[in-house]
């Protein structure tokens, strides 16, 4: 893992640094009774050979009993720990992603696709969770388990432990060769889960478009296609993960044949004791599944590490149009009206020619001003660099006299009554939908919103009033007019350039 990904690793776990620490010490704990419980096997077993004293006998066994129910217990309590730290991490991340979208501009979701997003807030997110949990788990816990076990395996007979894990280097060297082949494989699953998704998000917005132009056909044919894509990755990764576990698997149960061999030789020559032989067995056991389990860890480990990078791309993406360092507060009662435009340009991203070339105007409170003009010419671009919801230069547009540039966002936002193009409703009822401006908004003023807007009568048509809830999606204009028409300040200054 590159170092910044480790270091992202670790902030991640920061907050959680003391679950983390216990749970490590529950795993330490589990690993140390392991190492125990064989060498009492062990002495039960020698005792049991020398002389058949039922009471030092039922003293084994019920140390063995005890000490086996609470590594149990302390194993249970590890798990719960370190998942539960990958599970804090998993809201964490969603609770940073989210509020990091929120501060971007419209244009970033035109570049970034809510298919991709959502799936780096969700599959990518669960698998640094994995990680987190399943991965570090089991790491710590093979660390725990060849540390710990290995200098009690040497101290029995260091012949048959040497020969017991002299396979293990070709298990690494393996995994080491498989691991790029995993790693690209899993990001090709990735990124053509992106794709479905975008599609799927694409095409049930668009349904009604699907049905007017009859393109059912064709656009299943294009799920088809990609969902084809996404079966193909899928099944070169399993291909590759088939290959490489039972492999790992199958090798890491030589060593347990290997000491199965040798040792009944090394008994019958003396070398060793029977309890020996078996204690010995007992350890190959013990570190043949997590040995065996790398392979998945590597898998859960790579995959987090494609996911980090997903995610920090999210992350360390600056909005472009953000509050400036010392930016002017605008208070709204204080808000007159006086809306002036000079030189005001604007090109797209990418674009060749400007959307607005030179535009100037002065608009006084309380003017009622109408912009026209054919498709295409801007009106909409320039509705949009009021609010500032494109990112113009500064010293181009003016509320009383103040750059738009320097007032601070939420500000110039919150005196602005915006009705946009291609209005919208939230999933939830028409009075929430009407009020979401100014959410503590009551009745009495949601009522005298859609009254101005025309819509009252309208929803008392509807089942349950302004209780009913609407689904999100395109509605007719009327109802944004109402809805986006509460709580703001200057409605005068600027008849919406966009409203028709
Ligand atoms: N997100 C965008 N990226 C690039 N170019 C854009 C974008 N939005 C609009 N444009 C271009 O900017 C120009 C002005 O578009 P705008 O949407 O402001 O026109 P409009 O006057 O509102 O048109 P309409 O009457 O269709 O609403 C057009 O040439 C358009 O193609
Ligand atoms: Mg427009």
């Amino acid at each position: 893992m590159a170092r910044s990904q480790f270091n992202k690793l670790a902030s991640y776990l920061r907050p959680h640094l003391r679950q983390s620490a216990l749970g490590i010490v529950a795993l330490l704990m589990v690993n140390a009774l392991g190492v125990y419980i064989p060498l009492l096997i062990r002495d039960g077993i020698d005792q049991l050979q020398q002389s058949l004293n039922f009471q030092r006998i039922l003293f084994y066994v019920g140390a063995i009993a005890g000490l086996a129910s609470l590594m149990w217990i302390v194993r249970m309590v590890s798990r719960i720990l370190l998942f539960g730290v990958g599970r804090q991490v998993e809201f964490d991340l969603k609770q940073q992603i989210f509020n990091h979208l929120l501060t971007m501009e419209p244009a970033y979701f035109a570049v970034n696709t809510v298919g991709d997003l959502i799936s780096r807030a969700t599959s990518d997110v669960d698998n640094i969770r994995r990680l987190l949990g399943f991965a570090v788990l089991s790491l710590a816990n093979t660390l725990f388990a060849y540390v710990l076990t290995l200098p009690v395996m040497l101290s029995i007979n260091v012949r048959l432990t040497l020969v017991a894990i002299a396979i293990y280097p070709i298990m690494f060297f393996m995994v080491h060769l498989f691991s790029n082949r995993l790693r690209s494989e899993q990001l090709a699953v990735q990124e053509e889960t992106a794709s479905l998704s975008d599609l799927i998000q694409e095409d049930m917005s668009g349904m009604s478009l699907i049905k007017i132009y009859a393109q059912e056909e064709n656009e299943r044919l294009a799920f088809r296609d990609l969902n084809q894509q996404l079966l193909t990755a899928n099944l070169k990764l399993a291909r590759t993960r088939t290959t490489l576990f039972p492999l790992l698997g199958g090798l890491a149960s030589i060593s347990l044949l290997v000491v199965l061999a040798l040792g009944a030789g090394a008994i019958a020559s003396g070398e060793i004791s029977i309890g020996d032989f078996i204690a010995l067995l007992l350890y190959v056991e013990r570190l043949v599944f997590p040995t065996a389990l790398l392979g998945f860890t590597i898998t859960a480990y790579q995959r987090g590490e494609v996911s980090i990078d997903r995610i920090e791309y999210i992350l360390s993406t600056e909005p472009n149009i953000q509050s400036a360092a010392n930016a002017l507060a605008l208070p709204q009662p204080d808000i007159k009206g006086w809306l002036s435009a000079s030189h005001l340009t604007y090109t797209y991203p990418g674009a060749k020619t400007p959307a607005l070339d030179d535009v100037s105007f002065k608009i006084r409170p309380g003017e009622t001003v109408a912009v026209v003009g054919p498709i295409g010419s801007g009106k909409s671009t320039l509705a949009n660099a009021l609010p500032r919801l494109l990112d113009i230069e500064p010293a181009q547009v003016f509320v009383d006299g103040y750059d738009i540039t320097q007032i601070r966002l939420k500000d110039l936002r919150s005196a602005i009554a915006y009705v946009p193009q291609d209005s919208f409703l939230f999933s939830t009822t028409i009075k929430n939908n009407i009020r979401y401006g100014d959410p503590k908004a009551e009745q009495p003023t949601v009522e005298v919103a859609a009254q101005q807007a025309q819509i009252h009568p309208e929803i008392l048509n509807f089942p349950q009033h302004y209780q009913t809830i609407v689904g999100n999606g395109h509605y007719p204009i009327r109802w944004a007019a109402a809805a986006h028409g509460i709580g703001k300040g200057i409605t005068g200054g600027c008849a919406h350039p966009d409203s028709g």
